[in-house]
Formats: structure tokens, sequence, C-alpha cells
């Protein structure tokens, strides 16, 4: 075989078979084709597409060049959720330690942040003590014991889809529905849960703009996991304000310990409870309006809050140590009326500026910096009224003024938009 005729078969837009992709993949990961070569496939792809088959095809041989777990051992209902990358997204934080409350099984390992969205990891890193590298008896003794864990994604899973995300990161090729889906599938499907819920953002802060593309990309996942008999369901959730009401990483654990304390921003609320509901309804299979309940039980009774710190305090971490020392610049509002959008991607580029994210993964972040907002859509705000606290160790050239123009302030309020779209499964 020949990764040139396999590449300009691809450019004539004819239909590649399992052994041209294992066969270009396989010989990436082993160095045998360089980037260049490399480049020229995916840039063949992006332009491309890839059928159902052929994405499946390239899901299953990613998933092949790595290790796949095995969770039989646990005996118990297996659930995995991922988020397509938000800002202000601490929903893993929240719903893990729900959904165990059910004696469901939640293994997560998450990945660190690059560019502008940030990563649970490193939000979990910013408590002192968390332990985010398990070995695998860790993992399953921990699973076990507590019903949840959350560590950093093994380098072992899906090892031909990590050099081939970092090289599409590199040359921008990452918006590509074929090349998405079999890479988020690749890794979900080997991490070995039985149901996996995704929850697929859209809007100004997410790598898919709009509905239309969200929904293919959610049908190709969900169409993925038929092949490997695994239940995939994607919520499609609007991303064009940031969930919750802070952004960087210790802010966000502080706002899912408030979560559990009933302090809670009404949109972070709904879509927790949400995502939390269509994990327990799918892996206890029991409806929707069950599920809701008792996940309302658990946040009122505070058995969810007791396994939040369970967990956290099972995997090392000290919650009563976390810090948030960085310096704090208040910000005022110059106008009176409506708050009809804030504007996430300024956000999270400001955040980014202030050191909370990388560019590279080996780039060091400060954990304490970021935004923690005072004031959300819907919302009356009047001028001189506080819209957020920015908190810095190295200011950033108009801070103040980009958080000012990240807020919509209208005289007339506009309905806001809601934050499920839909559900595909
Ligand atoms: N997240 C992934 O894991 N892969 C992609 O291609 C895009 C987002």
């Amino acid at each position: 075989m020949k990764a040139v005729e396999i590449i300009e078969k691809k450019q004539n837009k004819e239909l590649l078979s399992y052994s041209e992709i294992e066969y270009m993949v396989n010989s990436y990961v082993k160095n045998k084709i360089n980037d260049k070569t490399m480049s020229d496939f995916i840039w063949a792809i992006y332009y491309n597409g890839l059928n159902l088959t052929e994405t499946y095809y390239l899901t299953d041989v990613m998933i092949k060049s790595g290790d796949i777990i095995d969770l039989s051992s646990l005996n118990k209902p297996v659930v995995d959720k991922h988020s397509t990358g938000g800002v202000g997204d601490k929903i893993t934080l929240i719903v893990s330690p729900i959904v165990a409350s059910t004696g469901v099984c939640v293994p997560k390992m998450s990945g660190r942040g690059l560019g502008l969205t940030g990563g649970t990891v490193d939000k979990l890193e910013s408590i002192p003590g968390y332990k985010l590298n398990l070995s695998k008896k860790a993992f399953i003794d921990q699973l076990k014991n507590v019903g949840c864990a959350v560590i950093s994604q093994s380098e072992k899973i899906a090892v031909a889809d990590k050099k081939i995300y970092a090289l599409r990161n590199e040359i921008g090729a990452v918006d590509s529905i074929p090349l998405i889906a079999s890479s988020i599938m690749s890794k979900k499907i080997a991490s070995g849960s039985d149901v996996i819920v995704i929850d697929l953002k859209v809007g100004k802060g997410a790598f898919m703009k709009n509905i239309k593309d969200a929904t293919k990309l959610a049908k190709t996942m969900v169409k993925i996991g038929e092949f490997y008999n695994k239940k995939v369901i994607c919520t499609l959730s609007d991303m064009n304000i940031p969930l919750g009401l802070n952004i960087g990483n210790a802010l966000e654990v502080k706002e899912a310990i408030n979560f559990f304390k009933n302090v809670h921003d009404k949109r972070l609320y709904e879509l927790s409870v949400y995502i939390s509901s269509l994990m327990i309804s799918s892996a206890k299979n029991i409806s929707m309006a069950r599920a809701k309940k008792l996940v309302i039980n658990l946040l009122e009774s505070g058995h969810a809050k007791n396994k939040f710190y369970e967990w956290i305090r099972s995997q090392g971490g000290d919650i009563t140590k976390l810090k948030i020392d960085a310096k704090k610049y208040i910000v005022v509002s110059d106008k009176t009326g409506y708050i009809n959008g804030i504007d996430s991607q300024k956000l999270s580029q400001l955040v980014f500026d202030l050191g909370a994210n990388r560019v590279k993964k080996t780039d060091k972040i400060d954990y304490s910096v970021g935004v923690s907002l005072t004031k959300t859509v819907g919302q009356r705000v009047t001028k001189g009224e506080i819209l957020g606290v920015i908190y810095y160790n190295k200011k950033v050239e108009n801070m103040d003024k980009i958080l000012l123009d990240s807020f919509i302030i209208d005289r007339k309020k506009k309905r806001n938009k809601k934050i499920i779209i839909k559900t595909i499964k």
C-alpha cells in the first residue's frame, strides 16, 4: 500500500477500506509516515468527508491503537459523561457524585485544558493533594468503594487519536464532523463504559457553532456507539453564555462546592440536573421523571454533597486547603438595563490571558485566577452595580473593559436562549 495513493483516493472522493485507513493511522503512529503526509490525509478527509462506515473504521483503528479498559469486574451499571468543552463547564464535578450516590459507577478520564476551554483535570488539580494519576487497581477500587473516580486521561488509551488530534490542532483541522466523532468515540469506547452521555456544546464558546452541524455530529456519535453495542446519548446545550458564574480553575471548584450547598446559578442547575438524570435513567433503565426526582432528593437531602466530599477525600484532596489568593479587581456596570447576553468567547479569552489555561501541554497555569460574575442573563442591573470580579496575578491590558464589553445590556429585556436544546439517542 502507498500513502500517496490512499490520499489521492480520498481527494477524489472515493471510499476508503478498513485496511487503507488502518495503514495510514498505524504508519503514522509508528513514525513510518511523517506529519506532512498525515496532514495531507487529514485535509483530504476534512474537505471530502468520510461516510459512516469509514468513520467507524477510523474509530475502530484508533481504539485498537491503545489499551481497552475492562470494567466488567465492577458488576454495576457504568456510565461515562463527556463534554465537548465549554466555558465555565464544571458539570463533571457536580454530576459525578450525584450519579455515584445512586449506585451507578462513574469512571471518568478527563483531559487538560488546551486553548480557550478549561479541562476538568486542571480544575481538580487546584485542590491541594488531589491525585489525578491512579493505578488501574486504585481506579477500580475507588469505583467499587466510592462509585466515582476522576483521573487524568491515560496516555495508553487511543494512542493514535492523541497523535492525530495534536496534529489536527496544530494545522487547524479540528472542526470536521467525522474527525471529531471518531476522536471522541475512540477514547470513550476504549474507556469501557456501557452508557456514554455526551454534553455537546453549541454556540459562540464552542467548536460547534450551529445546531445543524451539532445535530449531525451527535447522530454520527450515536451511530458509532451502535457498532459497539454502547448506548450513546447526546444532549446539545447552549454555549453562547458561560456555564455558571465562575470561569477559572479554583473558582469553578468553589462554585461546585456552593452548588452542593444549594447556592447555584439557574442554568448550571438546570443542565446539571438534566445530565445527571439522563445518566441515571439510562444506566438504571428508569424513566427521566423518576431519575430527576431522585437527583433533586439527593441534592436536597445533602447525600450528593457528602458523596462529593467523600470522592475528593478518597482521591487525596483537601478541600479546606483550596486557595484563591489572587488579587481582586471589581468591575461595575456603566449602564442601567437588562442583561441580554454575556459573550462566553470574550470572557474565556480574558481568563486565558490571565493565565488560567495553556497554549502547549507543558505550559504552567495559574489555578487562582479567573472571573467571577455577580450578575447573569435575564437580570436587571443599574449603573454602578457590580457585574463581576477579576481574580488576577498579572494584569491584562484593559481587563475591566473586556469584562464590561462581554455584557450585552439593553433597555428592553429579551427572552433567554434555553440551555438544553435537544437530546439525540
Ligand atoms: N475533542 C476531542 O477529543 N476530539 C476532537 O476532535 C474534538 C474535541
